[in-house]
């Protein structure tokens, strides 16, 4: 069992940065050092094992890690016996440079070594516990992770990427792609459902591309809708050449399957969607929008652009900008190109300006803000099930909660609506980013 050093029992805190990956990934952490004995602290100042459980998806991500690292020394200054440790893709992507940053960190843990963090916590010596080996096998399916109380909970379905888009960090830090299989994420389900969780939302770099023996991503959706006491199912991200027709029929078929799909397209433009390497053309993925509307009524749709790619000309942006237009998303997430380490375009560097990807950033999220708010306006007067997640963060007297779209819903609380129920609301009215009810 650990020990403090002083006889009781030792206080862990633990910081976490990026996606939903990576919460997820933060709750299985704290159920492995839970078993081993330690305890979750209040506060950092208390702890003695600080963790930060990191991204390294763009460079920002990192910077903030590293300004982070650099508070933390300052406590562990004062406290030399706090044990400070890095986990998570940044500890994968740039172990050498990152120890040579922060020499204190006494603890680097890469995605694929959790399991043993209480034996690398353990390491006494002058050098830091370095474990950043990927193992294609790991999924972590037997260990459950330590829920935080909510209807929504996040379920790990697969772990790592096989489709090396030029861009992207994501298959080496993360390494090979791999399915949990279907017992251990039924279990987990169960699990969930019995201490009150209605809706859960499957994870995976790509999720659809899961696969164990038989089934896929279509037949994990039907087993997972089978258990009862889960209302609510939704997964994330989707990759579109994955979207296979028996999940779109799985979405269309299951009630419990909600009608949002983040399906991230990258740019509008076929010549940056091949230099990304991403397996598909603009009119391969309208096609698909095409369908996946077909199939499922009020489905909405979110997705990830990033805008001043290596190569991307004036007239590359501008096919980015009508796609956006075309499809209507409801919302997406808008980022400037970062070049990472170790990705098939490193090499090529950068050849849009700094200046001009703030540019062409800001357009694209200005657009996007009208987008979203002419869709959520058009829906005025209409009524959805939202489940209820607890108050609203503005508005006292309010609650919030999710439509089955994924919008965030506020409306006046009212005796005998508590968490986890779920409630008719009508929009009254609407911003870009959530719409104002009344109970119908
Ligand atoms: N630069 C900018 N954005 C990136 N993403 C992934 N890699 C990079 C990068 N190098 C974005 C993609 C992806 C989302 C999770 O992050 O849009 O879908
Ligand atoms: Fe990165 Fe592409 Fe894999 Fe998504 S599909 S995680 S963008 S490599």
């Amino acid at each position: 069992m650990a020990d403090n050093g002083h006889g009781a029992q030792p206080r862990v805190w633990l910081e976490t940065y990026g996606c939903q990956m990576n919460i997820a990934d933060s709750q299985l952490v704290t159920a492995v050092l839970r078993r081993a004995g330690y305890a979750v602290a209040a506060r950092p100042e208390e702890a003695d094992v600080i963790l930060l459980n990191t991204c390294a998806i763009r460079e920002h991500a990192e910077e903030r890690v590293l300004g982070r690292l650099g508070d933390l020394a300052r406590l562990k200054h004062a406290r030399p016996q706090v044990k400070l440790g890095l986990l998570g893709c940044m500890a994968q992507h740039n172990r050498a440079a990152l120890i040579e940053k922060a020499p204190w960190l006494d603890l680097v843990a890469g995605p694929d070594t959790y399991r043993r963090l209480p034996e690398l916590l353990g390491n006494s010596g002058f050098d830091p516990a370095v474990d950043v080996r990927l193992n294609r096998a790991e999924t972590y399916g037997d260990i459950s992770p330590e829920y935080e109380s909510g209807v929504r909970a996040y379920v790990t379905a697969m772990r790592g990427c096989d489709k090396f888009c030029a861009f992207c960090v994501v298959p080496y830090v993360r390494g090979r792609e791999r399915s949990v299989p279907p017992a251990d994420i039924i279990r987990e389900i169960r699990e969930l459902a019995s201490r009150g969780v209605k809706e859960v939302v499957l994870l995976g770099q790509t999720v659809n591309a899961y696969r164990c023996g038989d089934a896929g991503f279509g037949e994990l959706l039907r087993m997972v809708a089978a258990v009862d006491g889960i209302e609510r199912i939704r997964f994330t991200s989707p990759h579109p050449s994955d979207m296979s027709q028996r999940v779109i029929d799985a979405m269309a078929s299951e009630p419990k399957v909600q009608p949002y799909l983040h399906l991230p397209v990258q740019s509008g433009s076929d010549r940056m969607l091949a230099a990304m390497e991403r397996g598909y053309t603009t009119e391969e993925y309208l096609d698909l929008v095409a369908r996946l509307r077909a199939a499922i009524p009020h489905l909405a749709l979110s997705t990830d652009i990033i805008v001043g790619f290596h190569g991307e000309e004036d007239d590359d942006f501008r096919a980015t900008v009508e796609l956006m237009r075309t499809v209507g998303y409801d919302s997406a997430f808008t980022f400037k190109y970062s070049v990472r380490e170790h990705t098939r375009a490193h090499r090529l560097g950068d050849t849009v300006s700094e200046a001009e990807k703030a540019r062409r950033l800001n357009e694209v999220i200005a657009l996007q803000e009208g987008i979203s708010l002419e869709r959520n306006r058009a829906i005025a007067g209409r009524e959805f099930p939202v489940l209820v997640e607890g108050p609203a963060r503005r508005g006292t007297g309010m609650l919030a909660g999710k439509t089955p779209q994924f919008k965030t819903a506020v409306f006046p609380a009212r005796d005998g609506i508590a968490p986890g129920a779920t409630v008719n609301v009508r929009v009254e009215s609407a911003t870009a980013h959530s719409l104002v009810c009344a109970l119908a």
